[in-house]
């Protein structure tokens, strides 16, 4: 057991991992009374570079109805309560526009918004989407709508949860490389693509996203109000908005633990993202970063339990910001059960 709980508290927590997912998961420990630590490194995660989209909707392909429904309660609780307290301008957009150039992408959106039909999570087609986003390439006419969807400021985001775990009691503590180290009653994996450095065996590996950071200037045409995606020619590209500018992402390929960003990946995205948007041609080109998103075999994220004291929360591939909320209520359970034997 661990030696450092604070007295009154329901027992010691140590989460390793600092990003969107150590934060939420901390956060929630310690309202439900935990006493929590959070060890994390100096270096810039997955979270950093995220674009943000909380997108069950359209981030959904037939076969991945387990994801959709996790995605979609997950949603919901960004809808009904995690988002209160927090401080500072989190939320960029209340919708996503999903859109197609040619035809087979057309096909594409249609296989989308049919299986979603199916599943009884319908979403808006148009045929006119310039009329909900007039800064479209004229041309593109085919989309649909998802209303509930949201954007995130990722680094907002994260300082915002950074405060509120502070203003918690969560303390913070350096980075360990075994979970001996961990010095608390339960400890939580929670450190993304590092995750099997703790746990070996825990499937989960490194997925590269290159992702770019444009800023509008003056004499620019005006931000999206949406969340954009498009299928370009068979390829995707999505396009976030953030209070000074557009979030354009992401590549996906598998390379390691390479985070180089690479020419070919910054010009199809810069391709993308104008072939639909003509007018951020005009925006200054501000940050091209690469993240390693933590993905599994099935595309599901491993939450739960794995002995006795352990607990892993990693794996959440593409959706790490849309799901923190589902994660930091299961991890919450979890340890409902772990807090009322001690
Ligand atoms: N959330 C989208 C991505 O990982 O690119």
């Amino acid at each position: 057991m661990g030696s450092t709980s604070r007295a009154g508290s329901v027992g010691s927590l140590g989460i390793v991992g600092g990003g969107v997912i150590g934060l939420a998961v901390a956060r929630r420990a310690a309202s439900d009374g935990w006493d929590v630590r959070v060890h994390r490194t100096e270096q810039r995660g997955a979270s950093w570079v995220a674009g943000g989209m909380l997108a069950p909707h359209s981030e959904g392909w037939p076969g991945e109805e387990a994801q959709l429904a996790i995605g979609l309660e997950s949603l919901k609780l960004w809808h009904s309560g995690f988002l209160a307290g927090l401080p500072g301008d989190i939320v960029t957009a209340r919708r996503s526009l999903v859109v197609a150039v040619d035809r087979a992408d057309v096909a594409d959106l249609r296989t989308v918004a049919d299986w979603l039909s199916a599943q009884g999570h319908p979403v808006t087609p148009t045929t006119t989407a310039r009329d909900f986003e007039p800064l479209l390439a004229q041309g593109i006419r085919h989309g649909f709508i998802a209303e509930t969807e949201l954007a995130v400021d990722n680094r907002a985001l994260v300082a915002a949860l950074e405060t509120a775990c502070v203003d918690a009691g969560v303390r913070w503590a350096p980075p360990v490389t075994d979970l001996a180290e961990v010095d608390a009653d339960v400890r939580v994996i929670a450190n993304g693509i590092d995750a099997p450095t703790l746990w070996p065996g825990l499937a989960v590996r490194p997925v590269k996203g290159e992702v770019l950071r444009l800023r509008w200037r003056k004499g620019c045409m005006p931000l999206p109000q949406s969340v954009i995606r498009a299928r370009v020619h068979g390829r995707q590209v999505y396009l976030v908005p953030r209070g000074d500018g557009v979030v354009v992402g992401a590549t996906q390929y598998e390379h390691g633990r390479d985070t180089t960003v690479v020419v070919t990946g910054v010009r199809d995205l810069l391709d993308d993202a104008c072939t639909v948007l003509p007018a951020l041609g005009e925006y200054e080109l501000a940050e091209c970063a690469a993240g390693l998103r933590p993905m599994t075999p099935d595309g599901l994220p491993l939450v739960g339990r794995l002995d006795e004291r352990t607990l892993v929360a990693t794996g959440h591939g593409r959706n790490g910001f849309l799901l923190a909320p589902w994660t930091a209520e299961r991890i919450a359970r979890e340890l409902a059960v772990f807090g009322g034997a001690q």
